[in-house]
């Protein structure tokens, strides 16, 4: 037996040796001097020292250092922080005629402060920043999820007289309790999350959507699935596009030719027409499942348009299926309240010339700030523990998947003073299978989180929940739902004294 355990230990370290090559710098544990730019985590032009609950908000100092930028920025920041309303002449107008959200606070707070665990999947709850999903789980793949029905995004809210794809009381969020396989106990006997309301336990969530909740009656909710996917911040997003596709697709050879933690690549997602600065194709990055290439053509930029369903120069049509067209066109009730027919209410919904609803100065001002939000500075790095759980994260081969530093690309167009930056998000930008107890669509691999900025959410959003469901209560438990391919990782973790568990979470929240 004590042969067995004696293994157990030296295989980290073993791997971690085993698996380096010469040329290859990014898991061994920099010098002092490379600590110094770790508090830069968005690299000099790219992060701010601010660790109030505003620190998720500010402007990079690329855009600080440019008065027209920053003006932009300060503009874009509007469209972002307000509602959406329906009338014309308003202001923020445009909003339906079926939407998901009025804005993009309401599930991005403080742009990064991430919506929080709920129980009840009310859209108005300012808590729930659940995206829902309706798919098919024989191929939970990207899109069209549940095909001609609904919209990849699943919406549940429309202005009348519309009525919304699915009656949010008929969605039904369940929380499960979990026992994994050593009890839900530390290797020393502790419990896991020892000392809260909730020691000993880890939970799951379940989401059932009922029949007589769907608008389409010819839609079988049996023999679709749904789940939540919770929101990832919206600050450093522009730092992590201006990393090359060439160095993303130099890591996933990396990974394929080192034969463990072998991430999988986005898709290439042909951005000819959608990004002015860099047309053609590009492997998907952005979000759990990297369903998004680049920020031109990116969850946010996207969002904006499909979120609110604000038209605009280069979104012209509604996001809508042509199905929900169609059944709205032949709803009396919609007829009736229009006084039109059902050939001009489909004409009119399907239209792929609509008036834009938002001015281009507008959406390239929203850009700016999208691409312009810092990443916090590290903090408290220099600190003892600090110091120990850094050498622990690059020990227990946190940072196979969890890539410390990147170096921007040397001539990044949408804003070139964020070009050749080292920054640090722990990413590798890759999806993997955590083979996590009802993952929904992230069985398919889920892209490791960039943990950039993380430490300061309690700050911010005052919780700390984390991983793509919020499943997790805290940074404990948000490694111990590390299986499949970090199973290794989260054992070492396991069986560390409670010292270095602590060190390694002051480590997490420092950065
Ligand atoms: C309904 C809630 C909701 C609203 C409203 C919303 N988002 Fe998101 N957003 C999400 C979720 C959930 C994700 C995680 C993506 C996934 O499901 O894979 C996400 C991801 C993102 C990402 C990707 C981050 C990354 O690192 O991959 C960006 C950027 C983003 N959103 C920007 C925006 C912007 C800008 C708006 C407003 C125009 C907006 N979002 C509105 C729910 C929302
Ligand atoms: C095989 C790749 C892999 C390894 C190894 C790995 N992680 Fe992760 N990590 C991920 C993925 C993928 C996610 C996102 C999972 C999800 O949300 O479902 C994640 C999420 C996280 C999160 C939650 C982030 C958030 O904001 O939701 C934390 C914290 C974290 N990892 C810490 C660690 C630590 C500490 C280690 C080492 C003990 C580690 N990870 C090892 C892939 C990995």
């Amino acid at each position: 037996m004590k042969r067995f355990y004696l293994y157990i230990a030296i295989i980290p370290l073993f791997l971690l040796a085993g698996c380096e090559s010469d040329d290859d710098d990014k898991a061994k544990i920099p010098d002092e001097v490379e600590q110094d730019e770790e508090y830069y985590t968005g690299g000099k032009m790219g992060t701010v020292f601010v660790s109030s609950s505003k620190a998720y908000k500010q402007a990079m100092p690329a855009i600080d250092q440019d008065a027209q930028l920053f003006q932009q920025f300060m503009r874009g920041e509007r469209l972002a922080d307000r509602s959406f309303v329906t009338n014309e002449g308003m202001g923020y107008s445009g909003l339906g005629p079926v939407y998901i959200r009025k804005s993009c606070v309401a599930c991005h707070p403080s742009y990064g402060g991430r919506g929080q665990r709920v129980e009840t999947f009310d859209t108005n709850d300012s808590k729930n920043s659940y995206l829902l999903m309706i798919y098919d789980p024989s191929n939970p793949a990207t899109l069209p999820l549940a095909s001609k029905y609904f919209t990849g995004m699943t919406q549940t809210r429309a202005v009348a007289p519309f009525k919304a794809p699915i009656d949010e009381s008929g969605v039904k969020l369940t929380w499960h309790q979990y026992t994994d396989e050593y009890g839900n106990k530390y290797e020393d006997g502790t419990p896991y999350s020892a000392g809260t309301s909730y020691e000993g336990t880890l939970i799951y969530p379940t989401v059932e959507v009922a029949q007589d909740a769907i608008l389409f009656k010819d839609f079988d909710m049996s023999k679709h699935a749904a789940s939540i996917e919770a929101t990832i911040g919206i600050y450093g997003t522009g730092l992590l596009d201006a990393i090359s596709d060439e160095d993303l697709r130099a890591q996933y050879a990396e990974e394929q030719a080192r034969g463990y933690c072998q991430g999988k690549i986005g898709a290439d997602i042909d951005e000819t027409g959608q990004n002015p600065y860099y047309p053609g194709p590009h492997p998907g990055r952005f979000t759990y499942l990297c369903t998004r290439a680049t920020l031109d053509n990116g969850p946010g930029a996207n969002a904006l348009w499909n979120i609110t369903n604000v038209t605009r120069p280069n979104r012209t049509s509604n996001y809508m299926t042509e199905e929900y067209a169609r059944v709205m066109s032949e709803d009396t009730d919609v007829q009736t309240a229009l006084g039109q027919t059902a050939e001009q209410i489909f004409n009119d919904l399907w239209s792929k010339s609509l008036k834009p609803e938002m001015t281009q100065e507008d959406y390239d001002a929203f850009m700016v700030w999208h691409r312009g939000l810092a990443v916090p500075a590290a903090r408290n790095l220099d600190d003892e523990t600090v110091q120990r759980g850094r050498t622990l994260f690059y020990e227990t081969g946190c940072t196979a998947c969890h890539r410390p530093s990147w170096t921007t690309r040397a001539d990044y167009k949408p804003l070139p003073a964020i070009s050749d930056q080292k920054i640090y998000p722990y990413t590798d930008l890759l999806r993997h299978d955590l083979e996590m107890k009802e993952p929904g669509r992230t069985k398919l691999g889920c892209r490791t989180t960039p943990l950039w900025g993380r430490g300061l959410m309690k700050v911010v959003s005052g919780h700390s929940d984390m991983l793509h469901d919020l499943r997790a209560r805290n940074y404990e438990e948000a490694i111990l739902w590390h299986g499949g391919e970090a199973k290794l990782a989260k054992d070492t973790f396991r069986k560390m004294t409670k010292e270095d568990r602590t060190a390694l979470i002051r480590f997490l929240e420092s950065i």
